[in-house]
Order: C-alpha cells, then sequence, then structure tokens
C-alpha cells in the first residue's frame, strides 16, 4: 500500500487526509493519507523516507514549506520563484518539490467574478503562503502588489523575491481592488483585524482561511456589500494538483468534494 503524508506543526487542523483519502477511495487505490506533526529536526527523516520509497508522496504545511527545501534535489520553476513547496514526489530517483498552491489560488479567483488583470491588490501578511500568492497574482497580469505586514522585516525580505512589491506600514491602508488575507488572523473564531479595510471599498476581500470558512475578514467584507471568498477553493484545486502529480488522475471537483469542507 503506498503512503502520503502532509507534514506540519500544527497539523490538527489539516482536511488534506479527509480530501485526499475521498479521492482514494473514489478510484480505488491501494494507498493512504495520512497527517504527521514534525517537529525541525525529523524533516531530514521524512524525506528519507521518501527516498527509500517508505512514503511514496509528502504534502508540505506551515512551518515547513520553505525549510524542507535544503532537503529535496530539484524545484519546479514555480516552486524555485516562490521558494515555497507544498507537494513533494519522486522522479527518476529524484526527489522533487513541486508548489501547487500557486495553481489552488489562481483557480479561485478565476472561479470569481474578479478579473485581476490591471486591477491593484492589497495582501496582508508575508508568511508561508504569500509568495504563492504575490506570483499568481503577477501572473494573472495584475498591475500593482501592496504587502503589509506586522513585521516589517518579513515583508522586506520578499520584496528581495519580488522587487515589485510596494511595501505600506501594518495598521495602513491604500486603494485596492482585491484584498486578501494571507495572515492567520481568523483562525480562531474571535480574532479580528484592528484596521477597518471595507472603507477603501474594493472588489473582493479574499481570506486564505478555509477553517473556520466565515471570518470576520469577510463577513464584515459580506456587511459592506463587497463580494468575499474563503479559502475553500484554493485548498481544493491545490489538493487537486497534488494529487494528479502522484496518481496522475485529475479527480472531479464536485458539490459532494466541496461538502467534504464545512
Ligand atoms: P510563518 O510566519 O511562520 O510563515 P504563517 O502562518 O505562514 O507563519 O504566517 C503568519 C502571518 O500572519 C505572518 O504574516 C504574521 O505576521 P508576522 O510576520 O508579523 O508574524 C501574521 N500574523 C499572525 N498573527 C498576527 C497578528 N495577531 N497580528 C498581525 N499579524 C499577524
Amino acid at each position: 500500500m503506498r503512503k502520503y503524508l502532509v507534514i506540519g506543526n500544527p497539523i490538527e487542523h489539516s482536511l488534506s487526509p479527509l480530501i485526499h483519502n475521498f479521492w482514494i477511495k473514489k478510484h480505488n487505490l491501494d494507498a493512504t493519507y495520512e497527517k504527521q506533526k514534525l517537529e525541525n529536526d525529523n524533516v531530514k527523516d521524512i524525506i528519507n523516507d521518501l527516498r527509500d520509497n517508505r512514503i511514496s508522496g509528502i504534502n508540505v504545511t506551515v512551518p515547513f514549506k520553505n525549510i524542507i527545501i535544503s532537503h529535496l534535489d530539484e524545484l519546479s520553476d514555480i516552486a524555485k520563484e516562490t521558494q515555497s513547496v507544498n507537494t513533494i514526489f519522486k522522479k527518476n530517483n529524484k526527489v522533487i518539490g513541486e508548489n501547487t498552491d500557486v495553481f489552488g489560488f489562481s483557480e479561485s479567483i478565476r472561479q470569481t467574478n474578479f478579473n485581476p488583470k490591471n486591477k491593484k491588490a492589497l495582501i496582508l501578511g508575508a508568511g508561508g503562503v504569500s509568495p504563492s500568492i504575490i506570483l499568481a497574482l503577477k501572473k494573472m497580469n495584475i498591475s500593482e502588489i501592496f504587502l503589509s505586514n506586522r513585521t516589517r522585516q518579513k515583508a522586506e525580505i520578499l520584496k528581495n523575491s519580488f522587487p515589485f512589491l510596494k511595501l505600506i506600514d501594518w495598521g495602513q491602508t491604500v486603494k485596492f481592488d482585491l484584498i486578501v488575507n494571507a495572515t492567520s488572523i481568523g483562525l480562531k473564531n474571535n480574532e479580528e483585524f484592528k484596521t477597518d479595510y471595507t472603507k477603501q471599498g474594493g472588489q473582493l476581500f479574499y481570506d486564505v482561511i478555509y477553517n473556520p470558512l466565515h471570518t470576520n475578514f469577510l463577513k464584515s467584507a459580506k456587511k459592506s456589500g463587497i463580494a468575499a471568498e474563503n479559502g475553500k477553493n484554493m485548498f481544493i484545486y491545490q489538493a487537486m494538483k497534488a494529487f494528479k502529480i502522484w496518481h496522475d488522475i485529475e479527480p472531479e471537483i464536485n458539490d459532494e468534494v466541496r461538502d467534504l469542507i464545512k
């Protein structure tokens, strides 16, 4: 039986096993998908498990998407550009890092009415998922990306990789068409931003968080009559692409799949 894993710390909240095991069952594959909490010291061992075929594929989540890179043999172009890996597989005896978050985010934006072409975006947060959102928006021909992060230094590091970014201080805002919450504010139900971003108007409020589905950030948009989109589709589409890479099957995304994530 082939074994797949999602690694992270914390990992309890991950819904990846739910969706991958659903597709594994649907396609009658001889495989399992589990979550595993990892400490920094164990990253190398897990990659060796994949090298020695004890594991067939790994999904990577916070805080390992970047740290894992030094243990891999090769990166896809997108993983290289974002310095962020969420999917690992073996090909021709090499351990390869791929990033399917960029695809996940782009696909989820395509499902909305919002077309980023020639628009302005404000991204909140400079953590693990931010480079994927920046690259996805750039590829969708956005005209300007503003970035705001509590710890300014982390925003500056991102600007080294993406020089076109315009940094603004935490708590400040600008005129934007799209705003993306890429922070962890909202993961806990009562958390909210101190800044009211709805005053700027905007066309779409996007929250990378999918659990809970309705963060205060998105609720505030809806209250102001602005479109709001959570991270559920991003999550489903990044999983779909990882599944395709590992099993060479493109799983169908339908209501049954969407209903898994509530
Ligand atoms: P990591 O920083 O380890 O990559 P992450 O979950 O990917 O973790 O990112 C967390 C993001 O949420 C960061 O942008 C973080 O801001 P800092 O860089 O200043 O830490 C942001 N974040 C989390 N809690 C926050 C809070 N209470 N206020 C403002 N930003 C917060």
